[in-house]
């Protein structure tokens, strides 16, 4: 039996758009080895936006990076993380070069940093156009460059273009980052902390920004956040990381709404809302663990206010939890925030 090109067509549609499997990144330095990210797993659709989510150390940003391979060869990369079919552990770094950019897009959090200081946006703009599409003559690469400072929502994209970085706000430059990471209508856009460094209506206006170009251009969105009321504002999907791995991952309404771990439980008592009185949030005590001093126990134990002996035992792994998503941990919280078993 031959395999038509429409049905290889529909395959490929019905497939993962992102698939990471048991990812682990080592950064080696002489006997030093540090595990940041251990064992992590998760698929992205197209048009679908999964959110990662944890406190600062956890492992975001070494996901993100890793997915990009944004790192040199002192780091060990395990697993798999394939985009549509290609395999980026193993590819090759031309073609991660040549795959970042246009299939691949990144934001991060410092919309400085992207920028080079002193070259005007819409050089910069154009150079990337024309590195990914050379067949566009400088015409054609200026008006496209113009096209998209419109398309993120500046207000007078000419005089943008011939601005310097510095002469834009937080705001407008992160808008040009953007515009810079979707040039070339990339499947997957990659958002690390996007709006951290910005001021909170900047914040809103930017994660209502990649909200629409996501449903315009039907990308798939990795958005790495520490913030809870980001996750809530624009997932689909929650994978709430913590120590290098994943505890928990579900529907964004699910995993936020009713969680199964007491880590993401813990996050969300800590999260300030409109209704919440002064004082009664709840801060999760102590700091997460840096990857040396794990033990052979869960690694949220040590701050678990439901842990006992059992949880010292060994690291669980993730789990499905009936009617929900997954999470590690032996005796996953009930729908209503209680233990499932617990004696109280
Ligand atoms: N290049 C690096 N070399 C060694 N350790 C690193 C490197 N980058 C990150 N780490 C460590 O990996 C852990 C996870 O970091 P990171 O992914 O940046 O956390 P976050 O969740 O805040 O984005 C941290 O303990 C950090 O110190
Ligand atoms: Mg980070």
């Amino acid at each position: 039996m031959t395999i038509s090109a429409r049905d290889l067509e529909q395959l490929r549609s019905s497939l993962p758009l992102l698939s990471v499997e048991q990812l682990s990144t080592t950064f080696v330095s002489g006997d030093w080895r540090v595990a940041a990210v251990r064992g992590v797993s998760f698929s992205i659709a197209r048009g679908e936006t999964l959110v990662l989510l944890g406190e600062s150390g956890s492992g975001k940003s070494v996901t993100a990076r890793s997915i990009l391979r944004l790192y040199g060869p002192r780091t060990e990369l395990k697993g798999r993380v394939m985009l549509d079919g290609i395999d980026l552990v193993q590819a090759t770094q031309n073609d991660v070069n040549h795959l970042r950019g246009s299939r691949m897009g990144l934001v991060s959090q410092d919309p400085g940093s992207a920028l080079d200081p002193v070259r005007r946006v819409g050089s910069q703009l154009r150079e990337v156009l024309r590195v990914h599409q050379p067949a566009l003559s400088r015409n054609e690469a200026a008006a496209r460059a113009i096209d998209l400072l419109t398309l993120v929502g500046l207000p007078d994209p000419t005089r943008a273009a011939r601005s310097y970085p510095h002469e834009l706000s937080g705001g407008m430059r992160q808008r040009v980052v953007i515009a810079l990471a979707v040039s070339c209508e990339p499947d997957l856009l990659i958002a690390d902390e996007p709006t951290t460094a910005l001021d909170v209506t900047v914040q809103a206006q930017i994660l209502e920004l990649i909200g629409e170009l996501k449903g315009r251009l039907g990308m798939g969105t990795l958005l790495v956040t520490h913030d809870v009321g980001v996750a809530r504002q624009m997932a689909d999907r929650v994978a709430v990381m913590y120590a290098g791995r994943i505890v928990e991952q579900g529907a964004a309404d699910q995993v936020l709404g009713d969680p199964a771990h007491p880590y993401t439980a813990a996050l969300l008592a800590a999260l300030p809302t409109s209704g919440a009185v002064r004082g009664s949030l709840l801060p999760i005590p102590g700091r997460p663990p840096q990857p040396g001093e794990l033990g052979s126990g869960c690694p949220f134990a040590p701050r678990c206010r439901f842990a006992d002996e059992a949880c010292a035992a060994e690291e669980p792994a993730l789990t499905p939890v009936p009617g929900r998503g997954a999470a590690a941990c032996i005796r996953p919280l009930t729908m209503a925030g209680t233990m499932a078993g617990s004696r109280t």
